[in-house]
């Protein structure tokens, strides 16, 4: 069978920079606050770009590190859950603005696992259909859901996308999984537009996101080892045959405890939440991208991912690189 391995990664940080002191300017909290419950000192918000622009030049960047022409692309998926418009989607444009051919171009929502979702569905495609690469991209502008004036949620958040181009190379995705537990959705959601009729046409909102912090906190430490403990076991695997571990950067905390319960040292597990907070799908993707830039992936290596978000949903990956 078609091995699918990736071949180039990318990622894209708007510039503006909010710190946890500009942040106590506007809500009440404190930089030792956010630091010591969630490992964030900083995160970026766009100004004047939304998710198709951050999309954008985090496809350039993992282009270009695939060493590949645009043209060879046969599939574009942006999981996102943050697209600029209801519809087209953010990969129908974006498909145009990268110049690529005409090809299947579409974007998938599994909130924070989004990348996840899509890295399963490009990699079977890649595998069972007529097409040889794939760019795959997490982008997000949480900025315009978060309510600025909500302690609870607008410290965790911050925008930015990662990407990365998937085709036959030396390495593979050895091993992915995807699930959703739809049933304890109430704990972590963003609120919809409200339903209207003829008899009451209001206007459409977008409503805040709404989380039981603690109940995220609660799922995410079990559903990270769980997860890695059956992707290693299903593959004959010891913990300490993978280089890198990424978890999806929600909460310092919850890494270090999901890393403590595995027996891994925190040196094998990649961590640059400080930087960006919670970027949701952009999450992993801009994580890997930074990994293989700075050295702490080389080709060859191990590499277990495992993202999770509302819903709730959760999703591992097991590559080699
Ligand atoms: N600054 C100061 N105080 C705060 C802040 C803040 N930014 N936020 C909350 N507090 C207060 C609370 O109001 C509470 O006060 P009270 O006791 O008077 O009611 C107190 O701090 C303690 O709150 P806890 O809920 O006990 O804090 P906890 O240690 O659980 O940490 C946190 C909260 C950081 C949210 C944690 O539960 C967490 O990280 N959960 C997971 C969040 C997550 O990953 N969400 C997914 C991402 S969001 C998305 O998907 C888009």
């Amino acid at each position: 069978m078609k091995k699918v391995s990736v071949l180039g990664t990318g990622s894209y940080i708007p510039s503006r920079v909010l710190t946890n002191e500009d942040l106590s300017k506007f809500i009440e909290t404190t930089d030792e606050w956010i630091v010591s419950r969630t490992g964030i000192k900083e995160r970026h918000i766009v100004e004047d770009e939304n998710t198709c622009d951050l999309a954008y030049h985090s496809a350039l960047k993992a282009i270009e590190a695939a060493g590949i022409d645009k043209d060879e692309i046969d599939l574009l998926i942006v999981a996102t859950f943050t697209g600029d418009n209801a519809f087209p989607a953010v990969a129908n444009v974006l498909q145009a603005r990268l110049g690529l051919r005409e090809i299947m171009a579409f974007d998938m929502n599994a909130e924070c696992s989004g990348f996840a979702f899509a890295l399963v569905v490009a990699e079977k495609m890649l595998r069972s259909l007529k097409m040889n690469k794939a760019l795959l991209i997490g982008a997000e502008t949480i900025s315009k859901y978060t309510d600025w004036s909500d302690r609870n949620t607008c410290v965790l958040l911050g925008d930015g996308a990662g990407a990365v181009v998937l085709g036959e190379g030396s390495g593979e995705i050895i091993d992915t999984n995807c699930y959703s537990k739809g049933d304890l959705n109430k704990y972590l959601y963003g609120a919809g537009t409200p339903l209207k009729s003829p008899e009451n046409n209001v206007g459409n909102t977008v409503g805040n996101i709404e989380m039981n912090g603690r109940e995220v906190f609660k799922f995410a430490t079990r559903a990270i080892p769980s997860s890695v403990k059956s992707i290693l076991e299903e593959n004959n695997l010891q913990s300490d045959d993978i280089d890198l571990y990424i978890f999806h950067q929600a909460n310092l905390r919850i890494i270090e405890k999901a890393a403590k319960d595995l027996g891994i040292p925190m040196d094998k597990v990649f961590v640059n939440i400080e930087k960006y907070g919670n970027t949701s799908a952009a999450s992993i993707a801009i994580a890997l991208d930074e990994a293989v830039r700075s050295g702490k992936i080389k080709r060859g290596d191990k590499i277990v991912t495992v993202a999770f978000g509302a819903g709730f949903t959760w999703g591992t990956s097991l590559i080699e690189y």
